[in-house]
């Protein structure tokens, strides 16, 4: 069966005044469908540069990128939707204007995509909040508002990049419980970004790990919590947990620390 996304022998260089600096080098790696993967690797390891060459908005010097088996063209792929760590809402749209943004630019009508919007308002518990402005919510509301935002044009492959990264705790694993849930639900194929590696295990089904100086993958880990539950703790108390974290927590830190 094609992978819903599948990355050959990706490489990437950045000039700086330095001389030409290897940021990713020669990446191969793949997503299924209804698959969550993630990737987790030390500040600096172009993750990021990663991010924007999976959804086409940087061109690999080398290696190319395919959506269920066919070559992207390097634009920005339809059925991509993201999700970035500033949730980057516009502060002069309502919330349930921020919410159907990506339905306008595809045209459809108002009317219908206000309504779209109110279902995923009330789905995401935040029923009341459609005239609000963004300042006039907590960062939980705000990147709960950016995942409708990106759910709402029903992607197949949803990218986060550091999404939840400047959030409390509490905060954090409540909006991982539930991205968890609607995700498998909605039986939806994600590429998670973090430096977190708590993160990457208690939500993915598969970790690569990565090095920096160049990037590169150095590890590939299969997770199995032997857990249904969607609830973050739970997995979090799952007995395997900590073999997964030890795991990934030695073979990064064999590669070289940044500060
Ligand atoms: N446009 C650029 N030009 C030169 N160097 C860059 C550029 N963008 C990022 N870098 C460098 O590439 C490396 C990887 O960056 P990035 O992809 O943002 O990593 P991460 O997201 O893992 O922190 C870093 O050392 C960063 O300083
Ligand atoms: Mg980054």
């Amino acid at each position: 069966m094609a992978h819903a996304l599948e990355a050959i022998n990706v490489s990437k260089e950045y000039s700086t005044v330095a001389g030409k600096v290897t940021v990713l080098k020669e990446l191969n790696f793949h997503a299924d469908a209804n698959e969550f993967i993630s990737f987790v690797g030390p500040s600096g390891c172009g993750k990021s540069t990663l991010f924007n060459i999976i959804t086409g908005l940087l061109a690999p010097d080398n290696g190319h990128i395919l959506i269920n088996d066919k070559e992207t063209t390097g634009s920005a792929s339809e059925k991509m939707g993201y999700v970035l760590q500033k949730d980057l809402l516009f502060p002069w749209r309502t919330v349930i204007q921020n919410v159907i943004l990506g339905l306008e630019i595809r045209g459809v009508n108002k009317k219908e995509a206000r309504e779209r919007a109110k279902e995923l308002l009330e789905t995401y518990h935040m029923q009341g909040y459609e005239d609000k402005y963004p300042a006039q919510l907590s960062g939980g509301m705000k990147q709960r508002v950016a995942l409708m935002r990106t759910m709402i044009t029903n992607p197949e492959i949803i990218l986060m990049d550091e999404a939840y990264k400047a959030l409390d705790y509490p905060l954090k694993i409540s909006l991982e419980s539930e991205l968890l849930n609607v995700v498998k639900q909605q039986k939806k194929t994600v590429i998670f970004i973090t430096h977190d590696i708590e993160e990457a295990v208690t939500l993915s089904d598969r970790v690569y790990v990565m090095k920096a100086r160049p990037g590169e993958i150095i590890h590939e880990i299969n997770v199995d919590l032997e857990t249904d539950s969607r609830i973050i703790p739970e997995r979090r108390l799952s007995p395997r947990f900590n073999d997964y974290y030890e795991l990934i927590w030695r073979s990064i830190g064999a590669a070289p620390v940044l500060f």
